[in-house]
């Protein structure tokens, strides 16, 4: 039986990849799925929490009970995120957002010529670290790392700049995680220090996991 730990609050949870257009039909992403955002949206819902997700594209149809908002930029996301941050309890960003974003976007198709193309890319904003700078008293944010090296050591450099409760680290190179899969292997990284090391579970389990801990924290919150 799914705990009612979360009864009342609101949680806020990014997922998906972002689209970064160059023209009307050409873009920059990466291949995140947003199974792990959703799974993560449905727990906290389950769990009795009001829950926005926030989302790039993705196939996965709406979650029931929740409210799921769709854009497409990091640009967006930003703006949606910084709009509903206010009033969260907790802030969960699974997101795999855009770092950068094509500079110009070309108002119809480009047209290709028999010469090279180069497209200057400029930064997009990291709405985590917006989120973790306003992060107000008791309010609960948790971050993602998606790393090919240097798992441990990228992970907790972001757990501080971020300012950040746990950040939940996949190495990218290890079969079963991160992108597309069913499947996650993740290590949790608290701001105390300490480190979590799960095993390959299905992205469901790896979402009550994050959500238990994620309530005890909302727990101490409330009582301190
Ligand atoms: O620094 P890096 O992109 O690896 O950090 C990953 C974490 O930051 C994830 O939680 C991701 O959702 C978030 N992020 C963000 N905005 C960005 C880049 C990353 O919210 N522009």
């Amino acid at each position: 039986l799914t705990p009612k730990d979360l009864q009342g609050k609101r949680v806020l949870v990014t997922a998906g990849p972002t689209w970064e257009p160059f023209d009307p039909v050409r873009f920059i992403t990466n291949p995140s799925s947003g199974k792990m955002g959703f799974a993560l949206a449905v727990e906290a819902s389950r769990r009795g929490a009001h829950v926005d997700l926030v989302t790039g594209p993705t196939h996965l149809p709406d979650p029931p009970f929740l409210s799921t908002h769709r854009l497409k930029t990091a640009g967006e996301m930003d703006s949606v995120v910084r709009h509903l941050a206010a009033d969260a309890d907790v802030i969960v960003m699974s997101a795999a957002v855009s770092d950068y974003r094509p500079e110009e976007q070309a108002p119809q198709k480009m047209k290709k010529t028999d010469r090279d193309l180069t497209i200057r890319l400029v930064r997009t904003p990291d709405i985590l670290a917006g989120v973790g700078a306003a992060k107000k008293p008791g309010q609960v944010v948790v971050g993602f790392a998606a790393e090919t090296e240097n798992l441990i050591e990228n992970a907790s450099e972001k757990l501080r700049k971020k300012n950040l409760d746990f950040i939940v680290a996949n190495d990218l190179t290890q079969p079963g995680s991160g992108f597309r899969c069913d499947t996650n292997q993740v290590k949790i990284l608290d701001s105390g220090g300490n480190v979590e090391a799960l095993p390959c579970l299905s992205k469901e389990e790896v979402a009550r996991r994050i959500l238990d801990r994620i309530a005890g924290l909302v727990k101490k919150a409330n009582h301190e």
